[in-house]
């Protein structure tokens, strides 16, 4: 299962610029490459802050680029979203009993289960699971018991480094991380957005997680500075292979790169 992950979009209606940058026509670039040289992905996904300011306007604009992309998506949504808004244009996005949008899909293979959640508590910068999506993950999970988890969440319910997010981070982790650690199936990793900057690591109980970097504006990584500078950086996303040997997190920021000759193929040992 081959998985594109987009993160940190922060369109902004049409004509807008944001940090002197272009949202829109960074993702533009970015979709076209996806759609371009990925054609054996399967899905698409948005790890959140699709739109700067949860304008009607920034989602419709995605909603135009997204009709040329061959690729279902599932989308997260993060503290600049709004879900009412989003869900205006995007009406058929798929969400719990109570509206977050929220949804689980088992791999192509039938092996693992995806599990793509809600984290944005509108009034909030910081995350929120809440005890009712809680129990959402709670009884979807338990329909699988045995089938491992990889969850894609907006805000990062781990440690990740970066003094800028110590208050707005997931404020309520530890409910989310009682959940996934109590599933039989186990947790193979969790895949975020918010801190805009590229990010691998794991828990001391061996969960991996990692960061997309951010899609439009990042940060330059000053990590104890709580207002760094934002910065422009390359365009990206990351190509994530689930399969029965692991998950593997393949960062594509190579948009520019200046072919310097072929290699060659190395026979060993
Ligand atoms: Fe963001």
């Amino acid at each position: 299962m081959k998985i594109i992950q987009i993160t940190d979009t922060h369109l902004v209606p049409p004509g807008q610029l944001l940090h002197g940058l272009d949202p829109s026509a960074r993702l533009r670039k970015v979709l076209d490459h996806v759609r371009d040289t990925r054609a054996d992905a399967d899905l698409l996904v948005f790890t959140g802050d699709i739109a700067n300011d949860g304008a009607e306007e920034a989602y419709l604009s995605l909603r135009d680029m997204l009709s040329d992309i061959p690729l279902p998506v599932r989308f997260m949504l993060g503290n600049h979203d709004r879900r009412a808004s989003f869900r205006k244009i995007f009406p058929k996005a798929e969400v719990d009993g109570a509206g977050f949008v929220q949804s689980a899909l088992a791999t192509r293979d039938g092996r693992d289960l995806l599990v793509f959640l809600d984290s944005l508590h509108e009034g909030q910068i910081g995350g929120r699971v809440c005890d009712q999506r809680a129990d959402w993950l709670r009884d979807t999970l338990a329909q699988t018991p045995k089938l491992p988890v990889t969850v894609f969440v907006h805000h990062p319910p781990v440690a990740h480094g970066m003094r800028h997010f110590d208050n707005i981070g997931f404020h309520d982790a530890d409910t989310l991380m009682k959940v996934l650690r109590a599933h039989p199936g186990g947790v193979r990793h969790i895949f975020f957005g918010h801190i805009h900057i590229p990010l691998n690591g794991v828990t001391r109980d061996g969960i991996g997680f990692s960061a997309g970097r951010g899609c439009n504006h990042q940060f330059v990584q000053e990590f104890d500075n709580p207002a760094p500078p934002w910065a422009a950086g390359p365009l990206n996303y990351t190509i994530i292979t689930i399969r029965e040997d692991g998950v593997f997190a393949h960062g594509c920021d190579m948009f520019d790169v200046i072919p310097l000759g072929p290699s060659r193929a190395c026979a060993g040992p």
